[in-house]
């Protein structure tokens, strides 16, 4: 299904707002039909060591690399008036990399909060930190705060930051806190699927409708475990440094041609049947 600027007025707006587009960009935004949009989009940021590797650099050129990534997607994100946006940029696995890889991540994740802080208010983002806060360095837990309260009154896009994250840690913490919260209470009532979902770091986001991973590898790694039940995966061989706007159109155009289905048939589809459950469900 193809839509152009002119059938659809609702488009000139979101594609004034990107400001000067590549050839490249303006054929894939031809493609776009912004009233389609994924509401939230999870973001697997990998390829940094490898991209830094090919280049004879350490892999933390990689990742300072990596942070011109970020913003090029929170940006674009923000501008197309996607809802959230969740990176991936620290995982409870990754304290298994070298001191000195982690320090320089932690160390960058600071500076990108101070540098990036006139960008986030300009687009009026609100961030939110995913993963268990109280086990990072207290430097990292201050900058991390005081972003947070920074942004707490902005209406425009979310963007998390998942950090320190893994998504069985995630589902363990909501449990546990469903127990607290329970304690004492009488006969306890079994737990719902809504219930857990209101636990989890995500709580009052839409669940990820498009979950990209970039360097090729088709793994989910502890990644938002439970809200990518439905997510649309693509994955990308371009490692997260090359991440461009135009690889950002991409993914999005290529969400539009999925047909979502939660698990019910097809539009047009047969089915010998009216559906046993109301849609919607
Ligand atoms: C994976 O590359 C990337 C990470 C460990 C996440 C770090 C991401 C950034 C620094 C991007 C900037 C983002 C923010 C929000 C500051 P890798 O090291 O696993 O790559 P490899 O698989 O090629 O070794």
């Amino acid at each position: 299904m193809s839509h152009t600027r002119t059938q659809n007025p609702s488009h000139v707006p979101a594609l004034e707002s990107l400001g000067p587009v590549t050839a490249e960009e303006a054929r894939l935004l031809e493609k776009l039909d912004l009233t389609r949009l994924p509401r939230h989009v999870a973001v697997i940021m990998d390829g940094n060591g490898r991209w830094a590797q090919k280049r004879h650099l350490p892999r933390i050129a990689g990742h300072r690399s990596g942070t011109q990534s970020a913003r090029t997607t929170i940006e674009t994100c923000a501008r197309l008036k996607i809802e959230a946006l969740t990176l991936y940029a620290f995982s409870v696995e990754n304290w298994r990399r070298p001191k000195t890889e982690i320090d320089f991540l932690m160390q960058l994740l600071r500076e990108y909060l101070r540098k990036e802080m006139p960008l986030i208010q300009k687009h009026a983002i609100r961030m939110r930190f995913l993963g268990r806060m109280d086990e990072l360095p207290a430097g990292v837990q201050k900058d991390v705060q005081e972003a947070m309260e920074k942004t707490a009154g902005n209406k425009g896009m979310v963007l998390c930051i998942a950090l320190n994250y893994g998504g069985r840690a995630e589902i363990v913490d909501a449990l546990n806190a469903i127990l607290v919260e329970r304690n004492g209470s009488g006969p306890s009532s079994p737990i719902t699927e809504e219930q857990l979902a209101r636990h989890l770091y995500t709580e009052g986001l839409p669940d990820p409708d498009l979950l990209i991973r970039t360097s090729g590898e088709m793994r989910v790694s502890n990644f938002l475990l439970w809200q990518i039940a439905y997510a649309e995966i693509f994955v990308t061989e371009t490692l997260w440094p090359d991440f461009n706007r135009a690889r950002l159109l991409e993914a999005l155009v290529e969400f539009q041609k999925r047909e979502r289905r939660y698990g019910g048939l097809g539009e047009g589809e047969p089915s010998d049947e009216k559906p046993a459950r109301v849609a919607g469900e």
